[in-house]
């Protein structure tokens, strides 16, 4: 049975769309996994524009439509399996039906990964009622990490607590919000702390995934680390940090406690509820 995984976030361009497509991507080169990517941003998909499929044959919008069998609109890129959005779409459409829809493909595929609209409404809803995980994308900068409160009560109020944080963007820590603070601040544990990396404007350009653009850059290990927990393996430690036995970061000690399926049985507290 896969597991479902939600890439949230209730503010636009923090990078939802960038990591689902590098971490499907990884799941798939790197961990050898069967992954199924699904753009859930109803209004705004861009997802396609990510993987190289610029003009989808049939899209998520049919199948919530009912215009197409769900199989139908499956893209195959990178040795991953995509359900784009459609760019011209107009009309109706129920987007609550995207759990039904998947759940016949559950047993086809180890992961299925939903890139999650950043609307306060149904759209958003409909990745958290698809999701057995969430994962919530946050920028270290005041207003962002007040959106990721809000996503975190959000799923909480829906019985979908958020399993962790994906801080990402961080440039010049110095003027940033550290994990110490987002962690106090939401009650949800920093799983990942990508940086700000260039290669990402190059792989958009190119429509690559960042993590087959420029596999050994920052950003595409971070994700490595991140989908190493998700599949249950040990992560690979820089050659460095080894040689100098250095100390495990909070985040590694983080993913360490996901992958071993703490965080799924807990509810965390978060105050704010
Ligand atoms: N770690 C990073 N380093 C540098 N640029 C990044 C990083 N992550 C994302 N970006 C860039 O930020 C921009 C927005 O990213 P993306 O489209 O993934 O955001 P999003 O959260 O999906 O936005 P939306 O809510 O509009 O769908 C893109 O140009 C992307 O290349
Ligand atoms: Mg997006």
């Amino acid at each position: 049975m896969a597991k479902v995984i939600g890439i949230i976030a209730i503010k636009g361009g923090v990078g939802k769309t960038t990591i689902s497509a590098s971490l499907a991507s990884t799941l798939h080169n790197e961990y050898k996994k069967k992954v199924l990517l699904v753009d859930a941003n109803y209004s705004a998909p861009n997802l396609g524009l990510h993987m190289d499929i610029v003009s989808p044959n049939k899209t998520i919008h049919d199948v919530l439509t009912g215009k197409a069998r769900i199989w139908s609109a499956i893209h195959t890129k990178f040795g991953v399996d995509v359900i784009p959005g459609s760019y011209t779409f107009q009309g109706n459409l129920n987007v609550l039906k995207l759990k039904d829809r998947i759940k016949k493909l559950n047993s086809s595929y180890d992961f299925i990964i939903i890139d999650s609209s950043p609307t306060l409404n149904e759209e958003i809803l409909s990745t958290m009622l698809a999701s057995d995980n969430l994962f919530v994308v946050s920028t270290p900068d005041y207003p962002t990490l007040s959106c990721s409160l809000r996503a975190a009560k959000l799923a909480k109020q829906r019985g979908k607590p958020i399993s962790g944080i994906l801080l990402n963007k961080i440039r010049n820590p110095k003027y940033e919000i550290n994990l110490k603070e987002i962690e106090e601040a939401t009650g949800i544990p920093v799983v990942a702390k990508i940086p700000d990396d260039k290669n990402n404007v190059a792989a958009l350009f190119m429509r690559i995934p960042t993590t087959i653009y420029s596999k050994n850059s920052r950003f595409s290990k971070e994700i490595s680390k991140f989908a190493a927990a998700l599949v249950g393996v040990k992560e690979r430690r820089s050659l460095l940090g080894m040689l100098l036995g250095a100390n495990f970061k909070k985040e590694q000690v983080n993913r360490q406690l996901l992958k071993e399926g703490f965080y799924n049985s807990q509810i965390l507290n978060n105050d704010e509820s």
